[in-house]
C-alpha cells in the first residue's frame, strides 16, 4: 500500500540534514507519497538550501518574522500546521533535531494522529537550559516520537535511559554526512559564484580562521566576549585572516558589525549557500563556532574546531580530539586559538580525519526501516 509521508523543517540546518532524506524517499514513488512542508522559521537562509538541493516545498507556511520570539513562533507553527495536516492526512511525519519547528511540528503531528519520526534523535546535554531552548525541544520531540533515528550509539543510549523501546530506535549515522558527501562531490563540478567571490577575498598567504555563531544563550555579553576575542586574535596575528559569514539574526549582526567591521584582517560576509560554505570549511586552517552542524562536519574534513559553548550534545568529536569546548570566555578563546596557530604537533593531532557521525548512508537506512514496518 502507498503510504503518505510529510517531511517538515524550518531552518537552515534542518533543511541541509533533511534534503538527502527527501531525495532518498523520492526514489520510491510507488511506495511513498512524499510531501515537504516548510514552516520557514528561517527565510533567506532556508531558501539558499532549497535552491541548492532543488527542493520545491508542497506547503510553505512562510512564518519568519524579524527578530521573532519563541512564544509566537511556537503558537503560529502549531496553528498553521493544522490545515496542512487536515488536507494531506499523512500516515507518518518526519521532524529533525531540536528547533522550535521540530518541537511544535511534532506536537501538531501528534494531534493529527500521524506516526512521528524523529531524525537526529537522542542528542542530550541533560542541562535543560543549554543549549536553550534546543535541549528541551529535542526532549519534547523525543517524548512524542514513535520512531527515533539516532545518529550514534551514544544517542541511542541516551534514549534507552529514557525508557524508549529498543525496537523503535535505529542508529543511522547523521544525515549531515549524506549532505556533506553529496555536496563535496558537486562543489568540484559547479560553476559557483560564491566560491569565486571567496577566492577574491581570501588572502592565500594567511591562515584562514572560519567563524560562525548564533546561539541564543550567547546573545548579549557572550557575543561581545566572542567578538573581543576575535579582535584580539586578528590584531595580534597579522599572518591570520578571519572570515565570518554572519548569521542574519539581528542579535548577532549588531555586535559583530559594531566590534569587528573596521579590522582589516577580519572579513564579515553574508551567510553562504551550502556548497560555498563546505568549500570554505575545506580551505580553512581551523574553525571557531557555536554551531551544532559545523561540529559534525568538521571532523570529516579534518579541521580542528573550538566550540563556543559550555556544553555539547555531540561528545563524539570531543572524544575523538577534533573539538574543544571553549565557552564564551574571551581569554580561553584567544589562548586556544593561539595554541593551535603555533603548536604544530597539537594542530596535526587535532586535524586527523575522523568520522564519528556516519558514513553518508543514513537516509538509506531510514527509508529501509520505514519500508520494513
Ligand atoms: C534557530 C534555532 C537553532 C538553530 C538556528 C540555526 C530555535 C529555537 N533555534 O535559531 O536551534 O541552531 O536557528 O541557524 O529554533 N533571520 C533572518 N533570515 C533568515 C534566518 C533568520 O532574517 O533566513 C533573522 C530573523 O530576524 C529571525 C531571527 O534571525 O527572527 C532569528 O531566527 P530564529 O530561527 O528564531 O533563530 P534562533 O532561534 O536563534
Ligand atoms: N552553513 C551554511 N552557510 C553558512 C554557515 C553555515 O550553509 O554561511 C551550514 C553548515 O555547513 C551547517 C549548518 O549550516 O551544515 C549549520 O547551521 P547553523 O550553525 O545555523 O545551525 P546549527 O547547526 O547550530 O543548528
Amino acid at each position: 500500500m502507498r503510504t503518505k509521508h510529510l517531511i517538515i523543517f524550518g531552518t537552515r540546518p534542518e533543511a541541509i540534514k533533511m534534503a538527502p532524506l527527501v531525495k532518498e524517499f523520492k526514489k520510491h514513488p510507488d511506495q511513498f507519497d512524499i510531501k515537504v512542508c516548510i514552516t520557514a522559521q528561517h527565510r533567506e537562509m532556508l531558501d539558499q538550501v532549497l535552491n541548492f538541493f532543488d527542493i520545491i516545498p508542497d506547503f510553505d507556511l512562510n512564518l519568519m518574522k524579524p527578530n521573532q520570539n519563541l512564544y509566537s513562533l511556537t503558537a503560529d507553527i502549531i496553528t498553521e500546521m493544522k490545515p496542512v495536516l487536515d488536507n494531506f492526512q499523512p500516515d507518518f511525519i518526519y521532524v529533525h533535531g531540536d528547533t522550535t519547528t521540530t518541537m511544535a511540528a511534532s506536537i501538531a503531528g501528534f494531534y493529527s494522529g500521524a506516526k512521528i519520526c524523529h531524525v537526529e534523535a537522542g542528542l542530550r546535554t541533560q542541562n535543560k537550559r543549554s543549549p536553550f531552548p534546543e535541549e528541551m525541544n529535542r526532549q519534547i520531540a523525543g517524548r512524542i516520537a514513535d520512531y527515533h533515528f539516532a545518529p550514534t550509539i551514544q544517542s541511542k543510549d541516551n534514549l534507552l535511559k529514557e525508557n524508549v523501546k529498543e525496537d523503535d530506535i535505529l542508529v543511522t549515522g547523521n544525515t549531515v554526512i549524506d549532505a556533506l558527501l553529496n555536496s563535496s562531490e558537486r562543489v568540484e563540478d559547479i560553476d559557483n559564484k560564491e566560491i569565486e567571490m571567496l577566492k577574491t577575498i581570501l588572502d592565500s598567504s594567511k591562515k584562514i580562521i572560519l567563524v560562525t555563531g548564533h546561539r541564543r544563550e550567547n546573545h548579549g555579553q557572550g557575543f561581545i566576549n566572542i567578538c573581543e576575542a576575535l579582535k584580539e586574535i586578528a590584531l595580534k596575528n597579522s599572518d591570520v585572516q578571519i572570515i565570518y559569514p554572519v548569521h542574519l539574526n539581528p542579535n548577532v549582526q549588531k555586535p559583530v558589525h559594531e566590534i569587528l567591521s573596521a579590522i582589516t584582517n577580519i572579513k564579515l560576509i553574508e551567510p553562504l549557500a551550502y556548497p560555498a560554505f563546505v568549500w570554505l570549511m575545506s580551505n580553512s586552517y581551523m574553525i571557531i563556532t557555536d554551531s551544532g552542524g559545523v561540529q559534525e562536519e568538521a571532523p570529516s574534513l579534518g579541521k580542528p574546531v573550538l566550540v563556543m559553548r559550555d556544553t555539547t550534545e555531540r561528545p563524539e568529536a570531543v572524544e575523538a580530539g577534533t573539538v574543544i569546548l571553549v565557552g564564551t570566555d574571551k581569554q580561553k578563546i584567544v589562548e586556544e586559538s593561539i595554541s593551535l596557530l603555533t603548536d604544530t604537533a597539537r594542530y596535526a593531532k587535532m586535524s586527523a580525519l575522523h568520522n564519528p557521525y556516519g558514513d553518508g548512508k543514513a537516509c538509506g537506512r531510514i527509508v529501509k526501516f520505514i519500508e520494513s514496518l
